[in-house]
């Protein structure tokens, strides 16, 4: 896995500005939460990284390279998205899914049972289509196949929003696992500060377009240095009260 840099990243619509001058780095095997209220530019920033739109000024680095100069293929960056529901194909069984998204030459077969054995799916369901399965269950093929392509850098934007809380307790532990046994460089993204400091190294803070913190998430948590952060820890449930610790 590998370092992902931006760079002073702006992104305009038309006169507004989702994304001002962002600088943020997700260092390798490290998870960076990235936080804040619905409309601060979490996603616009993640759009710019994985090609969705160019951003309006500054830089994209994956390893230091400038992603601008690089077909989609060879930035390896994978994203995962909300919904369960709308990313996979509902006529391709979840083995087709996760296959298609396989470098060329990759023994398909085994290599779909490994993947499904990693999230923790039962490699027999590699036949099932998207609809035989609970939506935390989608959510596991989803990154499955993320994974599939072999990626350096996985951003990860609201996996949990749209799951049932008991739910997305199996998903964040399946984060957590897979960056252990990955190493896997990940910026995971969610308004939601109590799922991102389950899963986070660090954690970036975004408020209108611009990040106003970032550190480790214990400096984070511990002592958030922006009153925004503040507002928000005081928002969310208690760190001593985990609403996941046992979920699997
Ligand atoms: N394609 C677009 N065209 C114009 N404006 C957009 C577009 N996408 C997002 N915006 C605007 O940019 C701002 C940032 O939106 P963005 O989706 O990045 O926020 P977010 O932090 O991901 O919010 P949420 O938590 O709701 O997902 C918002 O004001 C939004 O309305
Ligand atoms: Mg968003």
């Amino acid at each position: 896995m590998s370092e992902l840099r931006f760079e002073h990243v702006s992104l305009q619509y038309g006169s507004l500005r989702a994304v001002d001058d962002v600088s943020l780095t997700v260092p390798s095997g490290q998870v960076v939460g990235l936080v804040g209220e619905s409309g601060s530019g979490k996603s616009s920033l993640a759009a710019t990284a994985v090609g969705l739109v160019p951003p309006t000024s500054g830089q994209v680095l994956v390893d230091g390279a400038d992603i601008q100069r690089m077909r989609p293929r060879e930035r390896g960056l994978q994203m995962v998205f909300q919904d369960p529901y709308s990313s996979l194909d509902p006529r391709m069984s979840i083995g087709e899914s996760i296959a298609e998204a396989m470098p060329r030459g990759t023994g398909k077969r085994a290599e779909v049972a490994r993947l499904l054995e990693l999230v923790n799916l039962d490699p027999s369901r590699a036949g099932s289509l998207p609809a035989r399965l609970s939506g935390g269950q989608r959510q596991r093929v989803a990154l499955a196949r993320a994974l599939a392509g072999r990626p350096k850098v996985i951003i990860a934007d609201e996996i949990t929003s749209a799951l049932d809380v008991s739910v997305q307790g199996a998903v964040l532990n399946l984060v957590r696992d897979l960056q252990r046994q990955l190493g896997l460089s990940m910026l995971f993204i969610s308004h939601n500060l109590a799922v991102v400091r389950y899963v986070s190294d660090r954690i970036a803070v975004m408020k209108d377009g611009k990040l106003v913190e970032e550190g480790t998430a214990e400096q984070v948590l511990e002592s958030p240095q922006h009153s925004y952060t503040r507002e928000l820890l005081a928002a969310a449930p208690s760190r001593h009260t985990s609403l996941w610790e046992d979920a699997s």
